[in-house]
């Protein structure tokens, strides 16, 4: 059947047609489309721009339309797009009236009015998958305020901190990208419909009613960009990249600490899979496929932006690329942030395994630098220059931890010959008292410094404790 519009002698070819069609994409507008379309007919009526009898068969029809679509009677197909699709339905089913709801407006208006309302919904339930997610994170921290890790820089362990610092710092990245949802929300609330096909219209419209009835905040000021406009779907997705980035470098997290090198923690049975062939594997698939998912978002926010880029003014049959690009990103998202929810709350940290891995790397190698810049008042470069020679030595030593040297070792300089000056004042200062006193070991208990660790936003455990009250104090305050 043809269903094209316009003044043409012949059908188009059966190839273009399908390629031309949108349907099969932007069927998932129809809620929207009928919603602004009911909005559209209330505005005509009230400025008796069509008949009021009209416009209240139009909404019944529409209605009906929405409700038959909902419970499956209805099918979708058979037209170029969601808005010929409904539009046609309506006139089969009221007859002429039907025809007078695309008055004062064009389908570069609707779409826009559409879509909009759709990424609309879609800020808010990313915004609540992402609530969901930076709370059962808080709970787990708060669990694990005691639970010791080594911290990275470079992926060489650092210095200490606790799960629950390192799991908080997670929540504050996804409580940013919460914030991003919302803002994106607010700046794309104003409505295009109105704008028409890019000149606005000589009818006597009341574009503040339709944006009142559909919640929107402002009209858009200025009708080629109405219908040009495709930012909010271009923000909605570096939004949902940047998300992406935050729960990949969490994923790559849980692959590396869960295997059985680090074996800091166990992810849960209920998100792990096996080897087809070797007995003995646990593979953290669901982590993975999070990270590589991530490539496919990135892709959709190169994509969209590559389709807007250089296109003259106003719309632009490229545009209707905008929805197959913005779903695959939107549902790639949100079933990431579900599934991911679900296995960071089932996570389970190996307490004693992290604590045991903090007793090599030298992790408390700069508190025994700073025990010499506070206990003796030598300056921090030349204490640091002393405990690396100190490390240096540990290392040759098989890799002795610094709390198993002997306060003799400690004692002795290890400086290399090169650095004569640093080996003058390790001397001048050993001389006067020896440089370490018994209470280095101390100092460099791993417990010990972390409840030092207590300056805002810190690792300490009361430290943490503030954090996680000061975040759930955010969220409940958005
Ligand atoms: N299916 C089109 C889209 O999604 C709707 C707008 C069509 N407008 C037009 N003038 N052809 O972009």
């Amino acid at each position: 059947m043809e269903y094209r519009t316009g003044n043409f002698n012949k059908d188009m070819d059966k190839l273009a047609k399908e390629f031309n069609s949108s349907l099969s994409v932007d069927k998932r507008l129809f809620r929207e489309d009928i919603d602004a379309s009911i909005a559209h007919a209330k505005m005509l009526q009230k400025c008796r721009i069509i008949a009021s009898g009209d416009a209240d068969a139009i909404i019944a029809g529409l209605t009906g339309i929405k409700a038959d679509i909902e419970s499956g009677a209805l099918k979708v197909k058979n037209a170029e797009d969601i808005h010929m699709f409904v539009e046609s339905e309506l006139t089969k089913k009221i007859g002429d009236a039907g025809k007078a709801l695309h008055t004062a407006r064009s389908r570069n208006d609707q779409v826009a009015t559409d879509f909009k309302l759709y990424v609309r919904k879609s800020c808010d339930i990313t915004a609540e998958l992402l609530s969901n997610l930076i709370f059962k994170l808080t709970e787990l921290a708060e669990k694990n305020t005691d639970a010791v890790m080594p911290g990275f820089t470079h992926l060489q362990k650092a210095q200490p901190v606790t799960a629950a610092h390192h799991l908080m710092a997670y929540a504050e990245m996804f409580f940013r990208d919460l914030t991003r949802f919302k803002d994106c929300r607010k700046r794309l609330n104003s409505l295009p419909l109105g704008s028409r096909a890019l000149a606005g219209t000589p009818y006597p419209i009341d574009r503040d009613y339709v944006k009142e009835l559909l919640q929107f905040d402002s009209i858009s000021n200025n009708s080629i960009d109405g219908v040009a406009d495709r930012d909010f779907v271009t923000e909605y997705l570096y939004c949902a990249a940047n998300t992406m980035t935050h729960l990949s470098r969490f994923a790559e997290e849980i692959i590396i600490f869960s295997s059985s090198d680090y074996g800091y923690i166990t992810v849960d049975e209920a998100y792990s899979t096996g080897s087809s062939v070797m007995p003995q594997k646990r593979n953290p698939d669901i982590a993975e496929l999070i990270r590589g998912k991530t490539g496919r978002v990135f892709g959709a926010l190169t994509a969209m932006l590559t389709t807007m880029k250089a296109l003259p003014l106003a719309y632009n049959k490229d545009m209707q690329e905008d929805k197959e690009i913005f779903f695959d990103a939107d549902d790639t998202l949100s079933s990431c942030l579900n599934v991911f929810t679900g296995m960071v709350t089932t996570l389970k940290y190996n307490k004693e395994t992290m604590f045991y891995a903090c007793a090599f790397g030298y992790i408390n190698a700069t508190d025994a630098a700073d025990y010499l810049v506070t206990l003796r008042g030598i300056p921090f470069r030349t204490a640091y220059g002393i405990i690396s020679a100190l490390v240096g030595y540990a290392v040759s030593k098989n890799n002795t931890p610094l709390d198993v040297l002997t306060l003799e070792e400690f004692n002795t300089c290890h400086i290399n010959g090169d650095k004569k000056d640093l080996i003058k004042e390790f001397n001048r200062l050993n001389k006067e008292k020896p440089l370490f006193a018994a209470d280095i070991y101390q100092k460099i208990n791993i417990q010990n410094i972390l409840d030092t660790l207590t300056s805002d936003g810190g690792p300490a455990e009361e430290a943490v404790k503030k954090s996680i009250l000061n975040l759930r104090k955010r969220l409940e305050a958005l």
